[in-house]
């Protein structure tokens, strides 16, 4: 379910787009956007960006709408934790969200999203 941005192939051929301006998102909030057909949470602890995917993994609520605390977003439905650094679930680390880089260009904030990979199932046996 999850990807460190470096997991990415050819991870450095995907532009940043832009998102926001600086100012958009109030601290210890998150905004939605769409970008390359996948909806992104991209919040602002007051100090930095992180960018995680918006779809929570237990019942598909937006996490942009979660209220952020201490560089975890709290899932509005039921409560599920996920930390922004890594997109872990607080309860199992294991179960992980994408991440994706955040930069800000000028008064721009920018995301680097990979388009979703497609997943193989095995073939009748
Ligand atoms: S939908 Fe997010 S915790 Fe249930």
């Amino acid at each position: 379910m999850s990807r460190e941005p470096s997991d990415e192939l050819n991870c450095d051929d995907i532009p940043f787009t832009s998102v926001a301006r600086v100012g958009d998102i109030p601290s210890g909030e998150g905004r939605t956007f769409s970008v390359s057909d996948r909806l992104v949470a991209v919040f602002f602890d007051g100090t930095s960006y992180s960018a995680i995917d918006d779809l929570c993994p237990h019942m598909g609520a937006s996490l942009g709408s979660g209220p952020l605390v201490d560089g975890t977003v709290t899932c509005p439905w039921h409560a599920w934790r996920f930390r922004l650094c890594d997109g872990a679930w607080c309860d199992n680390t294991k179960l992980k969200v994408d991440i994706f880089e955040v930069r800000v260009v000028a008064d721009a904030i920018t995301v680097r999203v990979p388009p979703v990979q497609p997943i193989e199932l095995p073939g009748p046996s």
